[in-house]
């Protein structure tokens, strides 16, 4: 089987055109899949139309490993690795992440060992909004001169979901100390090195992270992670995806921020299927 590779925009993505949601037969052509992918930050398959979980785990494991979410709440019955996002309510109550993810960020960037990659599936999507952005951080990076590159290059960021909690979930109640003792602080460094490309990337998300500057006053720690996230997040390192029923990602969180947008939830509903694949330690 061949299959197109097309640029969704000029600095990020590509829809591959001749790919469903099968695994693909031969070693080679997924090899050249997972080449555009990590060239390009993120992969688009369109059309897909109803797939079921079988097929969503069988399609991502070509590319790595699912790994177990940690909102059990949110999982799909039965399948322990797929999440749902969709603000869609049973009995009362949600039945995934309502509103994750509207700041710019890399997933769980909060973790000791962040997930490499995340893929979405949409199943249901409201007829405007709802969009999903995403930037390209390795091209950020490569953008900034030579000398800015190299006085970032030794800097680390502390993550504490503790200090971000109240902020991000007013709507939640207070931590309770057995939760606060599972979420300990976790420090990344700013620039990442990409385990497979080598490339350098800035590692700039997650305000709802609670990130802060390891070595630096808060408020120019803050100045800087803000200054560096409009940059990277411009529109030349960035793409809009207009989401459609049947759509899948799959973006690359060494190499990628990505940031949900609004829509009206009182008369929409939203609905998308999530699976990470298990990554390393940033270095
Ligand atoms: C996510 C996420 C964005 C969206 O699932 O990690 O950030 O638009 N989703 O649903
Ligand atoms: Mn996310």
């Amino acid at each position: 089987m061949t299959f197109d590779v097309r640029p969704l925009s000029p600095g990020i993505g590509v829809e591959i055109v001749g790919v469903g949601i099968s695994p693909l037969d031969d070693p080679g052509e997924v090899a050249r899949l997972r080449a555009a992918w990590l060239d390009s930050g993120i992969l688009l398959l369109r059309n897909l139309g109803e797939v079921t979980p079988a097929q969503f785990i069988a399609f991502a494991r070509q590319f790595g490993e699912p790994e177990h979410h940690d909102q059990v709440q949110f999982t799909l019955d039965g399948y322990p690795t797929i999440a749902l996002v969709s603000n869609i309510e049973r009995e009362g109550r949600p039945i995934g992440a309502t509103r994750a993810g509207r700041n710019w960020h890399s997933d769980s960037q909060y973790l000791r060992t962040p997930p490499s990659a995340s893929l979405l599936y949409a199943s249901v999507v409201p007829p405007d909004g709802g969009d999903t952005l995403f930037a390209n951080t390795v091209a950020a990076h490569d953008a900034l001169p030579a000398a800015r590159q190299r006085a970032l290059q030794s800097m680390r960021v502390t993550y504490s979901r503790v200090r971000a909690y109240a902020r991000s979930h007013p709507d939640r109640p207070p931590l309770t100390a057995r939760e606060i003792a599972n979420l300990p602080d976790v420090s990344h460094p700013l620039v990442r090195t990409h385990p497979e490309t080598g490339r350098r990337a800035l590692y700039v998300g997650g305000v709802q992270h609670g990130p802060r500057v390891d070595g630096m006053d808060v408020q120019a720690g803050d100045a800087l992670l803000d200054e560096l996230r409009s940059h990277a997040t411009r529109d030349a390192f960035a793409y809009r995806h207009r989401w459609r029923a049947g759509d899948l990602i799959m973006w690359d969180n060494r190499s990628t921020l990505h940031c949900a947008t609004p829509f009206d939830e009182s008369r929409f509903d939203r609905l998308m299927l999530r699976i990470q694949l298990a990554g390393t330690v940033p270095a």
